[in-house]
């Protein structure tokens, strides 16, 4: 499928979209039809997603209507969201190409660029095994007043938020006998070839010899070798912002296997990783003036002969000692050495992004993602991004006293708590112990990750969230 978007120089009025705020379906009239003679029932009242075609003359010419709702709650993340929610329906109705106007957006231009940035979202299919694959093109004629060079600037970077974004689908989409430390690295090392960032990826023997012994002792019982992926993207003369996504290609729990219903989305393990490389990949193709440095530890959790067993104990690349009482709290293990290892870059805050605990997910059910920092400046600012694009964080409580339930009688730490309450707020402070000295930022995406069905806006599957959240973060100067 490929999208693209054109500009138009006015509007045809055939094959057109209409975009209608729901205060203005109240008005008599609106392009010389009465609206409201036409739907006297509740087929189309202009509320968000409300969609209504409507077949003129013989041919195949036709009007379509989307409802956006109420003007006063319009806003980035309702924009982004129309965008890819007319995507899937042009490729729903097999429509090759439409007109439409988006002069009722010029009152903000980021509501363009969230509405362009949707329209790219929606382009995403997750079909890559499928043999029937349809290869069509869409073309969506756009009519604004914000002048065609301007027009232009935003198209060129509304298409590379999408594409980063449908890039860090793709990988957390991909099973996990596609997507493994080694392959994952080998793909993104292709890709940044050639660009502006860095790429330096260890290999099991480094990894030895650096210490970071969390991470080989993770991935021990797997036939696929550990990597410590690294990343540098130096645009500003800042000290970098240090991302550290996790990277568990798959997580079978290790000994501490997962039962059915709990094991098979464990290939999305490592969509913190794929967060942090696509958003570095945004931020180079776009030439932000940043620094950046993403971390993303490689392994594969699965039992196997030379598995880590509970009660296992590991000196990590900090020099703390870790007992091991859960194989399946993995995760944090492998983050644990990747945050330690990015403070040798000096970073002005460590941003760490993972699949980390169920307990985040019954916290906060799958809209929003749970975040943890000390830094009040930082949490307000992610929580108000956040909510302005529509990818959504909460603040969870971070109090140090949560972390003592960490204290191991034989090691500096164990990696569970003896509780079974509050497990991702544990699971935040064990982590935290390796950021010392840092300001810090965590952020648990278990449940955000993934759509299990379908909604108006997205197909099932894989969401990128993360990607926009992180980019709007480093857009915003401060
Ligand atoms: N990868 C899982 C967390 C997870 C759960 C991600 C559901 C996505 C959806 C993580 O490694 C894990 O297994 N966590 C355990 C920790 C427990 C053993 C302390 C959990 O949350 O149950
Ligand atoms: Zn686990
Ligand atoms: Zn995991």
């Amino acid at each position: 499928m490929a999208i693209s978007i054109k500009y138009a120089k006015k509007v045809e009025k055939i094959g057109n979209v209409k975009l209608l705020f729901a205060d203005d379906f109240k008005k008599e009239k609106i392009d010389g039809f009465n609206l409201k003679k036409i739907f006297k029932g509740e087929e189309f009242k202009g509320k968000l997603f409300d969609f209504f075609l409507i077949k003129i003359g013989d041919r195949n010419g036709y009007f379509i209507l989307i409802g956006l709702g109420e003007r006063d709650k319009f806003n980035g993340e309702r924009a982004f969201k129309i965008g890819s929610f007319l995507t899937l329906k042009l490729k729903e109705l097999e429509l090759s190409s439409v007109n439409i106007s988006t002069e009722i957006f010029d009152r903000d231009e980021n509501l363009l660029y969230e509405f362009f940035s949707g329209i790219f979202y929606g382009d995403y299919e997750n079909n890559f095994f499928k043999s029937d694959k349809k290869d069509r093109n869409i073309s969506i004629y756009i009519n604004n007043s914000v002048g065609e060079k301007r027009f232009r600037k935003l198209l060129d970077i509304t298409k590379s938020i999408g594409n980063s974004v449908n890039l860090c689908r793709e990988y957390v989409d991909l099973p996990a006998n596609y997507i493994n430390p080694i392959t994952f690295s080998d793909r993104v090392r292709k890709m940044f070839k050639g660009s502006d960032v860095k790429v330096d990826i260890l290999n099991l023997k480094e990894i030895e010899k650096n210490g970071l012994n969390l991470i080989k002792a993770v991935s021990s019982g797997s036939f696929n070798e550990p990597r410590l992926l690294i990343l540098e993207y130096k645009n500003s003369k800042k000290s970098p912002v240090a991302l550290v996504g996790k990277g568990v290609t798959f997580d079978s729990g290790g000994l501490n296997l997962k039962p059915t219903n709990y094991i098979e989305d464990m290939k999305t393990d490592m969509a913190g990783g794929a967060v942090v490389i696509s958003t570095i990949k945004l931020l180079s193709d776009l030439k932000e003036k940043v620094n950046v440095v993403g971390i993303i530890p490689l392994v594969e959790n699965l039992p196997g002969k030379n598995a880590i067993k509970p009660g296992d104990v590991f000196i990590s690349h900090s020099g703390k000692s870790v007992e091991v009482l859960n194989t399946d709290a993995e995760g944090r293990l492998i983050l644990a050495d990747g945050i330690s290892y990015s403070k040798k870059f000096e970073p002005s805050v460590i941003i760490d992004l993972a699949t980390l605990t169920g307990s985040a997910v019954v916290a906060l059910g799958t809209l929003r993602c749970a975040l943890f920092t000390k830094e009040e400046k930082l949490r307000e600012k992610f929580w108000r991004i956040g909510d302005k694009i529509g990818e959504k964080v909460w603040p969870m409580p971070f109090d140090d006293e949560y972390g003592e339930e960490l204290k191991s009688d034989i090691a500096d730490l164990k990696n569970i708590s003896g509780s079974k309450y509050g497990g991702a707020i544990t699971a935040a402070k064990f982590l935290e112990n390796f950021a010392e000295g840092f300001p810090f930022v965590h952020l648990d995406i278990a449940g955000v990750v993934d759509l299990k069905s379908k909604k108006n806006y997205a197909i099932k599957g894989a969401t990128g969230f993360g990607v926009r959240l992180l980019y709007n973060f480093f857009r915003e100067v401060d």
